[in-house]
């Protein structure tokens, strides 16, 4: 069949780089299945759902909550999980006939555990959906088998676990006692932040009815500050202190102290101690980001005050302007403590407006240590419970913003790079599976590479950063997924090492390979400036590397004339911008069709024949990656069918087309 094939390249629609959003490209994508990025992948036929993580203190077993049941995962070696033990646990069929009937789909009857917690060296604690009909286990971790309670009875749910698999929830285990926030009905109506497990004068404590402590919220985290003695909870929910945009979303921190035994009379068994204050992850003459997707905490440098922990969260934005994009905001626990130290806006319950309160302060809502304290002092914290000032971003501004990436999950940690110099390296999970590892420069964010990790879109997945193992772990549908931090040895040369700008990764001018940098003294590493020339003066100049993987190959091509010549040259990086050249002549867009996808296009004529030299240049660093050598082809007889000649022809605006005839 014959058919017509044409390529155009269209000069006004040549793609603008734009330097605004250059950095926020991840330089190296690796598509699934990739061998520069391999994978471990941990599947197996009866196990679903694995998206409640958790990792033992050695961070050689990986706990997993999935669809009816828990798991522990060997990860203590790199490349390779294996499963250790598996604790089956789903509801009874009565149970699923009960949420069945109830007008729920089969597929959300089952038991997804949501809570997996290690309480103390004996047991662990558990909960899961249970059919929309939540309950809690203990385990004991050292036979990993269901255990008995010390109540002796079965362990109820409610206020633990959300009924619906699809709510989000959040609890973390401190001292033995459970710490939640989570929806306690079944239609998912009543939010609450909770403390179980409290034993003798540490009695359970739950969240006054007062309204407006909690407003239809959307629970993402909770961490534990021991410094302070106070648990943090993070969650998004409706702002009602913006009473003039309906429906206005708003991420917060709130916070309780772990001392708290609620109030003598006025507060019994309630918190004294809940505040709650907004985040703000907005950049000036913006709509901010303001739903919260996820946040982590990264704590504070060795030897520095904890008021340096950092928190690190995604948000997305409520607007349809903004749909699609994310943006990163650090916060410092130094600043969070200034916010809940501060003022506090009070409700007028007649006019149900909020305003600032300019009235005798007779305590500071939020501080521990309130249970002796008087009634008036206890109805004070209990109209008190939002901070009249946000939490600002640390450095005024916003760590990243993604102008095309729905960011899910985050993890981050300090990693010490050559010479000891200190970065800080985020893990980002995009909506469509991949990973995003980027470095927080100066500048901005610099993103190194994106790893895909499964190519299916995930209702609920989960990230999980093992540093001492350097392993990132990801719990999604079908299984979960371990990737290294780095694969330093896929750069192959000097310059692409420093070009990659990745922290964990430098040049060992002696062995001539790109090698772990992390609190080397003798390899070479330019995280902040990628400054190949500086760095690599003294490696070999790639022209001399003939031989060795990403020297440029050097290819003979014959072609008969007037035949269109097509010209790969790969991609050294998405950062690399590439183009073609000829020995000492430029070339004519009259003649040559240069695609953005690197390939070059030309019709064979005497004057076409010769040297063609692919090079890329990146962050000022210019390397040849490729170099032709097109020879006419001497047909010893004609060609049966003699082919059109090809046509290079102008159509309409600024684009050129070749056309040729094709068998
Ligand atoms: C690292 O990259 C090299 C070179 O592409 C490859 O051979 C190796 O398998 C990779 N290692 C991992 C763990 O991905
Ligand atoms: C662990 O917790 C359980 C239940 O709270 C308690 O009965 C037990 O004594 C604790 N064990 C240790 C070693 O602390
Ligand atoms: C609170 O009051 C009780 C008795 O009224 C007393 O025993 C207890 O020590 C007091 N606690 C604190 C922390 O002051
Ligand atoms: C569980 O996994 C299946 C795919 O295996 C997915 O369709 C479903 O939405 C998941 N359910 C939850 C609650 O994550």
């Amino acid at each position: 069949m014959m058919q017509t094939v044409s390529i155009c390249v269209c000069l006004s629609l040549m793609p603008i780089f734009s330097t605004c959003w250059a950095h926020v490209i991840p330089r190296l994508s690796f598509p699934l299945g990739s061998p520069g990025r391999s994978l471990a992948v941990f599947t197996s036929p009866d196990v679903s759902n694995s998206t409640t993580l958790l990792l033992s203190n050695d961070e050689g077993t990986l706990f997993v909550g999935g669809r009816d049941a828990v798991m522990s995962i060997d990860v203590s070696q790199a490349g390779t999980m294996t499963m250790k033990e598996k604790i089956d646990w789903s509801p009874p069929n009565s149970d699923q006939r009960h949420c069945l009937m109830k007008g729920n789909l089969e597929a959300d009857c089952h038991n997804f555990v949501r809570v997996l917690q290690v309480l103390n060296s004996t047991y662990m604690y558990a909960c899961g959906t249970f059919a929309f009909n939540p309950r809690c286990i203990y385990i004991n971790s050292n036979t990993f088998s269901v255990a008995t309670g010390p109540s002796g009875k079965p362990e109820e749910g409610r206020g633990r676990c959300p009924y619906d698999p699809y709510q989000r929830n959040t609890a973390i285990a401190v001292d033995g006692e459970l710490y939640t926030g989570t929806v306690a009905d079944y239609m998912g109506n009543r939010p609450v932040i909770s403390r179980h497990l409290s034993e003798g004068s540490h009695v359970d404590l739950k969240l006054d009815d007062t309204p407006g402590w909690l407003e239809d919220p959307t629970f993402i985290s909770s961490t534990y500050i021991p410094s302070e003695e106070k648990v943090y909870f993070f969650f998004s929910e409706t702002g009602n202190e913006y009473d003039f945009i309906d429906k206005f979303t708003v991420p917060r921190i709130a916070q309780v102290c772990t001392s708290d035994v609620g109030g003598q009379r006025t507060l019994q068994r309630r918190w004294t101690t809940f505040a709650k204050a907004q985040l703000r992850c907005q950049a000036a003459q913006e709509l901010p980001y303001n739903v919260l997707q996820d946040i982590v905490s990264v704590p504070a440098p060795e030897g520095a005050s904890d008021d340096e922990t950092l928190f690190f969260g995604i948000f997305s934005s409520q607007w349809r302007s903004n749909a699609g994009r994310s943006a990163i905001c650090a916060f410092t626990l130094k600043n969070i403590k200034e916010v809940f130290a501060g003022n506090y806006k009070r409700l007028n319950r007649d006019a149900q407006k909020w305003t600032t309160r300019v009235q005798e302060k007779i305590a500071n809502p939020g501080e521990c240590g309130l249970h002796n304290a008087s009634k008036d002092t206890l109805h004070f914290v209990k109209e008190n419970f939002l901070a009249d000032e946000s939490v600002l971003p640390a450095n005024q501004g916003l760590t990243l913003v993604s102008p095309d990436q729905s960011y899910r999950n985050i993890a981050a940690q300090r990693v010490r790079g050559a010479r000891g110099k200190v970065y800080t390296v985020l893990y980002l999970l995009t909506e469509s599976g991949y990973l995003h590892k980027a470095v927080i420069l100066e500048k901005g964010a610099h993103i190194i590479e994106e790893i895909q990790v499964y190519n299916q879109p995930q209702p609920v997945t989960n990230l999980l950063l093992s540093i001492s193992r350097g392993a990132v772990l990801i719990g999604y549908a079908e299984g979960v997924v371990s990737v290294p931090v780095s694969n330093c040895s896929y750069y192959w040369s000097c310059a692409e090492c420093i070009l990659a700008r990745d922290p964990f990764c430098g040049w060992d001018p002696v062995m001539k390979v790109c090698t772990d940098a992390t609190n080397q003294q003798s390899v070479v590493q330019d995280v902040d400036g990628g400054n190949v020339s500086e760095q690599c003066k003294s490696a070999t100049p790639s022209s001399e590397q003939s031989g060795l993987p990403g020297s440029p190959s050097s290819e003979v091509l014959s072609v008969p004339l007037n035949e269109v010549v097509h010209l790969q040259c790969p991609e050294a990086s998405q950062l690399a911008k590439r183009y073609w050249e000829r020995l000492n002549s430029q070339l004519s867009p009259k003649i040559y069709i240069q695609l953005d996808n690197g390939r070059l296009s030309f019709v064979a004529t005497p004057s076409t024949l010769g040297h063609y030299q692919c090079k890329a240049e990146e962050n000022g660093y210019i390397q040849t990656l490729v170099i032709y050598d097109v020879k006419q082809k001497h047909l010893l007889k004609p060609t049966v069918a003699q082919k059109d000649t090809p046509v290079l022809t102008r159509s309409r605006n600024d684009c050129w087309c070749v056309s040729e005839k094709d068998d």
